[in-house]
């Protein structure tokens, strides 16, 4: 962002922001400053993998930071704290006549992509924005939660988070601009990535006839909170270049990503025979952690050296769910009993864990199911004449597996009895 005229009032009061100023005096003509930040936002958008949905946090009235995110996210939520700049690009996304013309910037962006930026070209990036931007939001990076949390009480977060010039450019002490930045990392999915850039040192920034004040920051603040926020450091990729403005000189562009220290919540559902994904320990800094992410490589049933080690690790864990569901030639393994697999998870006090190994002998397999009780899970898959029993609130859909047939009254008891409503 880029302007050259003098300033004439302090403004504290955001409402008296103007979009169309702002606009005007920064995104119409094409700075080194812009192209620096194009090229860095190219970088980065350019390594992101497809399929992620991207938050544009306090977005103002701008496209520019989309323009290379489009092509590689499957959908963008808009968000900013003022309605007017919400209404700005809104008229952007809809071709409105009066919608400010992003061409210049778009041809600018292709150029850092290393695109020829034909017309043709132009138009197709600015039509596959607009189908991009799916949501319009209020956000509030002064809330503990700026985007508020959804129906489960959890955060509201995204894959990627982008937002340009806005801690610093909201906040009147250091303080309020770590606790607006801390809120937005907030925003954060655990392992997802945030891109940035934050103008240096600023003292204020223009807005026509008047200017907001700034709080000047550094690389080193930077770093700071994104390491106490759980963004791993050796990930982070940060750029400083110059800005030529009356109240700051340089800006900070960033991107890292998130590690899962903030993770509280873990559900582990493994079923099948096949391997699961695996992470590589040893390349995740977990001296943070509240949690851990989970590999599993050896035997499903070997819980004491290998699944139980790993949750023991995760000493801030507030709730455990686990759902495991195997079955295995029934040579092939020593099984726990079933005190051996309560023994294991005694240490989660919250839940009670519940495991019934049954044994068919014609298929010569053992089955063996573990879980968490009260059950959190929508499916319930393979129930026996050997079932438990207990409430299954959340259970939608069932499926029954015996080789002895199933009395009708058992099979009575577990549909209406035990699992409340059932689609499936
Ligand atoms: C300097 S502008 C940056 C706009 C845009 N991101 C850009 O790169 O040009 C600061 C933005 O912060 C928004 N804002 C003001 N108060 C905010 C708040 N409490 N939470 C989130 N955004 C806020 C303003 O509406 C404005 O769009």
């Amino acid at each position: 962002m880029g302007s050259s005229e003098h300033s004439i009032q302090i403004e504290k009061d955001f409402q008296k922001f103007s979009a169309r100023t702002y606009l005007e005096e920064y995104y119409s003509e094409i700075q080194n400053e812009d192209k620096h930040h194009l090229r860095c936002l190219a970088k980065v958008y350019g390594d992101v993998k497809d399929g992620s949905t991207l938050l544009e946090f306090g977005g103002g009235p701008t496209l520019y930071q989309l323009m290379s995110a489009a092509p590689k996210v499957k959908e963008i939520h808009f968000s900013d704290y003022l309605e007017v700049n919400l209404a700005e690009v809104r008229n952007w996304v809809n071709r409105c006549s009066s919608a400010f013309n992003w061409n210049k910037i778009t041809e600018t962006a292709l150029e850092a992509e290393g695109i020829t930026a034909t017309p043709e070209a132009i138009n197709a990036r600015e039509e596959l924005l607009r189908g991009k931007i799916t949501k319009f939001l209020h956000c509030d990076a002064h809330r503990k939660y700026p985007l508020g949390i959804n129906d489960n009480d959890d955060a509201v977060q995204y894959d990627i988070v982008n937002c340009h010039f806005v801690a610093e450019s909201i906040s009147d002490t250091f303080h309020d601009w770590k606790s607006a930045f801390e809120n937005i990392c907030r925003c954060v999915k655990p392992g997802g990535k945030l891109v940035m850039a934050a103008m240096k040192r600023a003292i204020a920034w223009k807005n026509g006839d008047k200017k907001f004040l700034a709080v000047g920051i550094t690389e080193q603040d930077v770093t700071n909170v994104l390491a106490e926020n759980g963004f791993v450091n050796e990930n982070i990729f940060m750029e400083t270049f110059p800005a030529d403005q009356e109240d700051y000189r340089e800006v900070i562009f960033f991107c890292s990503n998130g590690s899962f220290n903030q993770l509280q919540k873990l559900y582990i559902v493994i079923c099948g025979t096949g391997d699961l994904p695996s992470t590589d320990h040893a390349k995740i800094k977990i001296s943070n952690m509240k949690c851990f992410p989970i590999t599993y490589k050896k035997q499903l049933l070997s819980f004491d050296d290998n699944l139980v080690p790993l949750l023991h690790r995760m000493t801030n864990l507030e709730e455990l769910h686990v759902h495991l569901l195997k079955f295995i030639l029934n040579n092939q393994y020593h099984l726990p009993s079933n005190e051996d697999i309560k023994y294991s998870f005694k240490t989660f006090q919250n839940d009670e864990t519940i495991s019934s190994i049954d044994y068919f002998e014609r298929a010569k397999l053992l089955y063996c199911h573990v879980y968490s009780y009260p059950y959190t899970w929508k499916f319930y898959h393979y129930i026996t004449n050997n079932f438990h029993g207990g409430l299954f609130k959340s259970v939608r859909e069932i499926t029954l597996y015996d080789e002895h047939p199933f009395e009708h009254d058992f099979v009575f008891f577990v549909l209406l009895n035990r699992f409340h409503v059932l689609t499936n």
